[in-house]
C-alpha cells in the first residue's frame, strides 16, 4: 500500500438526534429519507456511504449504538424480505443487489454509550488501525460543484499535502457559534490554507480577534464542512481526552484534539467546492430535501 492511500472511510451515526424528536424516537436521522440525482428515496447514510465509496474508498466503518445494529444491519447487510423482493421491479431488483455489493463493503462498529461526536470516532480505532482515513459526518450530505465530488476533492488534497485535511467552507459571522472555525495562512489564496488554530462555536467578538483571515469580508470565517482527513494520530488525543474525562459540553468532543493533532503533525485547510446539507435540524432537513437533488452536479 502507497503510504498515503486512503482506503477507509469512518461514518458515526450513534448520536440521539435530540434536536430532531420525535421523530429520532422510532427513526434514526441517518436514516431519514432523502431523494438523491437518480430519483430515488434513500436513507441519508447511503448517500454518504456512496460518496465515500465513489471517491475510490474501499472500505467504510459506520459507528452505530448496539441497539440500531440490526437496522443497519437490515438496511446494508440483509437482502429484502422474499415477498418484498419478489414485488419490486426490475430496477428496484438491480439496486437491491447494488445495495448488497456496497454492504459488503461496510462494517458495523459500536458505540456502547453516547459520549459525544468525538468519543464516536475513537470506537472506530481498532477497525481504522494504523491508516489514514476520511471522517464523514452522518448527518450530512453533499453536493459539489465541479466534475470531483467533494470527499475526492479532500482526498485529492491530502495525496498532495501528506497531512490532515480538514474541509471548510466559508460561513457567515451569524452561524459560526454553531461551527468549529478554523483560521491559517493561506496556500492559494480561498482555497488551501496552513491551519493555525481549529476553535469550536466561538462567539463573534473571539472570531474578529483571532479567526479573521486575510482577504475575506469582515462578516465571514471559516467553518468546518464535516469532511475530514485524518491520520490515526488523532486517535491518541482522544485516548487522551477520554483517559482524562476531559469533557467539552459533557461529551469528548472531536475538535479541541483536531487543534492538538494540527500542533503535533501540521494541518491543511480546503475550501471545499461544493455545498453540505446539513439533516440534523427540522427546518434544515426540509430545505435539505428541496434543495439537494436540485444542486447535485456529481
Ligand atoms: P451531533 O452533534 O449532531 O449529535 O452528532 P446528535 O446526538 O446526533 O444530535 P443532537 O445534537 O442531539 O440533535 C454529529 C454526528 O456524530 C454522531 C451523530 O450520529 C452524528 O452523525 N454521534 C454523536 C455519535 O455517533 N455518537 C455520539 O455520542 C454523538
Amino acid at each position: 500500500m502507497q503510504k498515503n492511500q486512503v482506503r477507509k472511510a469512518v461514518i458515526p451515526v450513534a448520536g440521539f438526534g435530540t434536536r430532531l424528536f420525535p421523530a429520532t424516537k422510532v427513526v434514526k436521522k441517518e436514516l431519514f429519507p432523502i431523494i438523491d440525482r437518480d430519483g430515488r428515496a434513500k436513507p441519508v447514510i447511503l448517500a454518504i456511504i456512496e460518496e465515500a465509496i465513489s471517491a475510490g474508498i474501499a472500505e467504510v466503518g459506520i459507528v452505530v449504538q448496539p441497539d440500531d445494529q440490526e437496522i443497519f444491519a437490515d438496511l446494508l447487510k440483509n437482502p429484502p424480505k422474499k415477498e418484498l423482493l419478489d414485488k419490486l421491479s426490475p430496477q428496484n431488483k438491480g439496486y437491491s443487489r447494488y445495495l448488497e455489493d456496497l454492504g459488503s463493503k461496510v462494517t458495523i462498529l459500536l458505540q456502547e454509550e453516547q459520549l459525544g461526536y468525538g468519543h464516536a470516532v475513537f470506537c472506530a480505532k481498532d477497525w481504522v488501525k494504523d491508516e489514514p482515513f476520511l471522517l464523514m459526518l452522518g448527518d450530512h450530505i453533499y453536493t459539489s460543484d465541479i466534475e470531483k465530488s467533494c470527499a475526492s476533492q479532500v482526498l485529492g488534497i491530502y495525496e498532495q499535502v501528506n497531512q490532515s485535511v480538514v474541509g471548510i467552507t466559508k460561513m457567515p459571522a451569524e452561524i459560526i457559534h454553531k461551527a468549529g472555525c478554523v483560521t491559517g495562512v493561506w496556500q492559494e489564496l480561498n482555497s488551501i490554507l496552513s491551519v493555525t488554530q481549529l476553535y469550536e462555536k466561538p462567539t463573534i467578538e473571539y472570531a474578529q480577534q483571532h479567526l479573521h483571515l486575510e482577504g475575506m469580508a469582515e462578516n465571514e470565517f471559516l467553518g468546518i464542512f464535516g469532511l475530514y482527513l485524518l491520520t490515526p494520530k488523532i486517535f491518541d488525543f482522544l485516548a487522551e481526552h477520554i483517559k482524562q474525562n476531559f469533557r467539552e459540553r459533557g461529551e469528548f468532543q472531536l475538535t479541541s484534539c483536531l487543534e492538538k493533532l494540527r500542533q503535533e503533525e501540521g494541518m491543511t485547510g480546503y475550501i471545499v467546492k461544493g455545498n453540505c446539507f446539513d439533516i440534523g435540524l427540522p427546518e434544515a432537513y426540509r430545505q435539505t430535501m428541496i434543495d439537494f437533488r436540485n444542486f447535485r452536479l456529481i
